[in-house]
């Protein structure tokens, strides 16, 4: 992909070879530093209930594979771009990990209420209309079991223009409306930024559709370098890297409970 100085207004499309290619690519080491352990927390994948876990949008397979890796439970890794779980199935694979193309609206191979937590890291804000992200709510609402949990990860979204160790979302000084296309950019490992354009969504917009969607309870919570302590074994955010990341928070969970 090329790097835009004004990128196209129109939201990536994410079933292509292209964008697979790239975001294998992404330094997602903040990722790894504070959103993903946030969300296996919220998830309790630690505790013996929770046995099977729904990754919608798992594209290349890393965050699924190392929820199988680390916590004794099976994964559904969903994803409706063939190619990301072609990347899955080659680079990221585990044993206790199945892959399922499908978009998110329809999980039909699933049955209701078979799985105990379910997790959407960085795919609403792929999802360009407010009734797609809703249809796709209601479909992980299905397949959870009562008092099962569903974590949204994404960048957050009252930090746009904030240029973060390896992403920013929105350009600096502008404002965006729940559901506008918004410019991305995101450094790969090599050090080069690429862009894309998601859509932009709020807070707001995420309680609603999970509560729309028939979740019991909803809350939010902002993982902090302080946080990543608890997480990690040796303290990785003393790098002077964060510097961003320690007064801004890069990540926002949006969880909701049938
Ligand atoms: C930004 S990537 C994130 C991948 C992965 N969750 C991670 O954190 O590394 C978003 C992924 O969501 C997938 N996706 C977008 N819309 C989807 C939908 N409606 N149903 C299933 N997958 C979707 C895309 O194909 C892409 O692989």
């Amino acid at each position: 992909m090329t790097a835009l100085v004004d990128a196209p207004r129109r939201p990536t499309v994410w079933d292509t070879a292209e964008i697979a290619d790239d975001f294998v690519m992404w330094d997602d080491t903040v990722g790894w530093l504070l959103g993903y352990p946030s969300v296996f927390e919220q998830l309790r994948l630690p505790e013996p209930e929770v046995r099977v876990l729904l990754d919608l949008g798992c594209g290349p397979g890393k965050v699924a594979r190392r929820a199988a890796e680390d916590h004794d439970l099976r994964v559904h890794a969903v994803d409706l771009s063939p190619a990301m779980l072609a990347i899955a199935a080659a680079r990221y694979g585990h044993p206790r990990v199945s892959r399922h193309q499908a978009g998110g609206s329809d999980l039909s191979f699933l049955d209701d209420a078979s799985v105990d937590a379910a997790m959407c890291n960085f795919v609403f804000v792929c999802v360009p209309h407010r009734d797609q992200a809703r249809a796709i709510a209601a479909e992980v609402h299905r397949v959870l079991r009562p008092g099962g949990r569903f974590a949204i990860l994404n960048a957050h979204p009252l930090h746009t223009g904030v240029t973060f160790d390896s992403f920013r979302i929105g350009r600096p000084g502008a404002t965006y409306r729940a559901g506008e296309p918004m410019p991305v950019r995101l450094r790969q490992t090599d050090g080069t930024w690429v862009d894309i354009v998601d859509t932009y969504w709020p807070a707001e917009s995420y309680h609603a559709m999970l509560r729309e969607s028939g979740f019991a309870r909803t809350w939010q919570t902002v993982p902090l370098p302080a946080d990543a302590q608890r997480w990690h074994a040796s303290d990785v955010t003393a790098e002077r890297r964060w510097t961003t990341e320690r007064t801004t928070p890069p990540f926002l969970v949006v969880i909701g409970e049938k």
